[in-house]
């Protein structure tokens, strides 16, 4: 039997439209998840879903339906399904049970995290919006395949509607830990398991994610393991990690392409001889002030590198409609003004900030521009921004520095790793790359590098994808 289509649903699409002198043109959205997923579109000698068929993405449009009049939604890889969800109701969904309770919660941040009825009532509505846009585009033997903590009820509702299609659930951000998940009320938290658990396979970053989540399942939902597996009573849920990673080749080799080439010499050219990079989106989650502490102390503890380095420091715009993060766009602003008064001089500014998003080759041009990347996220599922980091390197120079707090962390332990709220740590770790000989950067970089070439964006596809076949075996077996 030929296998059907696949069917990406995401809260983002990958790409809105934008209006630039009354020309439309697509506009990538940001984040590790629409990065990795759009990559897809270049592995398709896949078993499980047909190659020929286009890849179906439904995702909240950030256009209004006026706007999306008479436009095209598809190009040759992917067929955009727009959702449209009322304003209202966005905001309690968005920016309320999503990045005002989920987003704190799952990253260690409870305090901020709000507990607001109609919050959970929006997110109930929402889920289901997306997932009445799937029931117009989905046919027998398609694979539909759910992204992240915006959408942990659709499986189980497509479950219920489409008991025979393939469900595949990836959770990108860390699952916490019981004594964090438990802070939810009990209706909720059973509601948002029992909705994950609708899918065939659910797939997280690394294996204390998966360890947490069977505590979850068992402790709210009584669904006990067997290693991997879930037994429900008409089917086997599998649960596993896959770490997230990149397109090694697409980065590798970028370390040549003229407007590269071009970005990383004019880099070189405007700025000190020792180069510190950053770029994260806007979010407390990556550890952005503490990483400006650790700068100041670096500039405190080692002053002969003074008039000698430029941090570059690029925070891409997100969230900005939600408090938390204008209160921190604030904080930020205010910090390195701080330091930038207190050390810059005539001649230099310790700390060059932007607050935008980089085209490709700008981003390119920095990571092999730069002698260090300063990646200290204080939580964070994955991070990408390392990986892309190593995989441009294709000099074999520079040094990472990374936060034990990141996911990557447990695949990448050749680069510096530091504890992302210890100042003196980073300060340190600072003076380490700069003064690291030659062969020692090539030695850990090279190292780092074999391991995402090895496991890179499609490997971590096929991966899921594999499984999601082996258990429809396992299902056949058992019938
Ligand atoms: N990125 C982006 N826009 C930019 C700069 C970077 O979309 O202006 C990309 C970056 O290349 C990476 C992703 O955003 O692929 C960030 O992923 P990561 O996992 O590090 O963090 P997330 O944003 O998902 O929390
Ligand atoms: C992270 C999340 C994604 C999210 C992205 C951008 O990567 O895992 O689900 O889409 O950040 O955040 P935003 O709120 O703009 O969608």
């Amino acid at each position: 039997e030929k296998s059907g289509k696949l069917i990406i649903v995401a809260y983002r699409l990958p790409f809105k439209l934008v209006w630039e002198n009354e020309e439309v043109r697509l506009f990538q959205n940001s984040g590790g998840l629409v990065s990795a997923v759009l990559s897809l579109v270049k592995s398709q000698n896949n078993a499980a879903f047909n190659a020929d068929e286009k890849i179906q993405w439904i995702g909240f449009s950030e256009n209004s339906p006026e706007e999306l009049e008479g436009q095209s939604m598809e190009n040759e890889h992917f067929q955009a399904h727009p959702v449209f969800i009322p304003a209202d109701v966005n905001e309690n969904y968005y920016e309320g049970f999503c990045n005002n309770l989920l987003w704190p919660l799952c990253h260690y941040f409870p305090s901020l995290a709000r507990f607001d009825d109609a919050y959970f009532e929006a997110y109930q509505t929402a889920n289901q919006l997306f997932f009445e846009k799937l029931a117009e585009v989905i046919q027998p033997g398609d694979t539909v395949w759910v992204q992240d903590y915006q959408l942990m009820l659709l499986p189980a509702l497509i479950r219920n509607h489409f008991p025979s299609n393939k469900v595949g659930f990836f959770f990108h951000i860390p699952f916490p830990s019981f004594e964090l998940f438990r802070m939810l009320p009990v209706a909720w938290r059973k509601a948002l398991v029992d909705g994950m658990l609708g899918s065939d396979v659910i797939g997280f970053h690394t294996n204390d994610y998966v360890e947490y989540f069977l505590k979850a399942a068992r402790l709210v939902s009584g669904y006990g393991n067997k290693l991997h597996y879930i037994n429900m009573s008409n089917r086997i849920v599998k649960v596993d990690s896959f770490p997230i990673s990149i397109d090694f080749d697409q980065f590798n080799e970028a370390f040549e392409d003229p407007g590269v080439v071009q970005a990383r010499y004019d880099a070189r050219l405007s700025l000190k001889e020792k180069i510190i990079f950053s770029v994260d989106r806007l979010d407390y989650s990556k550890g952005i002030i503490h990483r400006l502490r650790g700068y100041q102390r670096f500039l405190e503890t080692y002053p002969d590198w003074h008039e000698k380095v430029s941090f570059v420091m690029v925070v891409v715009p997100s969230r900005d409609t939600i408090e938390q993060y204008q209160q921190m766009k604030s904080d930020i602003d205010q910090t390195v003004g701080r330091i930038n008064a207190d050390y810059g001089t005539i001649s230099w500014q310790p700390i060059i900030y932007q607050y935008r998003s980089m085209p490709y080759p700008e981003l390119v041009g920095m990571y092999t521009a730069s002698d260090v990347a300063l990646i200290t996220p204080v939580r964070d599922g994955m991070n990408l921004v390392c990986k892309e980091y190593v995989a441009s390197r294709q000099d074999n120079r520079g040094v990472l520095i990374l936060s034990e707090m990141a996911g990557a962390a447990a695949e990448l332990g050749e680069a510096l790793i530091i504890n992302p709220l210890d100042k003196q740590d980073i300060a340190d770790a600072i003076n380490t790359a700069f003064v690291m000989p030659e062969e020692e950067q090539m030695k850990r970089m090279e190292a780092m590098r074999q391991r995402i070439r090895d496991y890179d964006v499609f490997a971590w596809t096929n991966d899921f994808f594999t499984q999601m076949t082996m258990l429809e075996l396992e299902h056949e077996r058992l019938r």
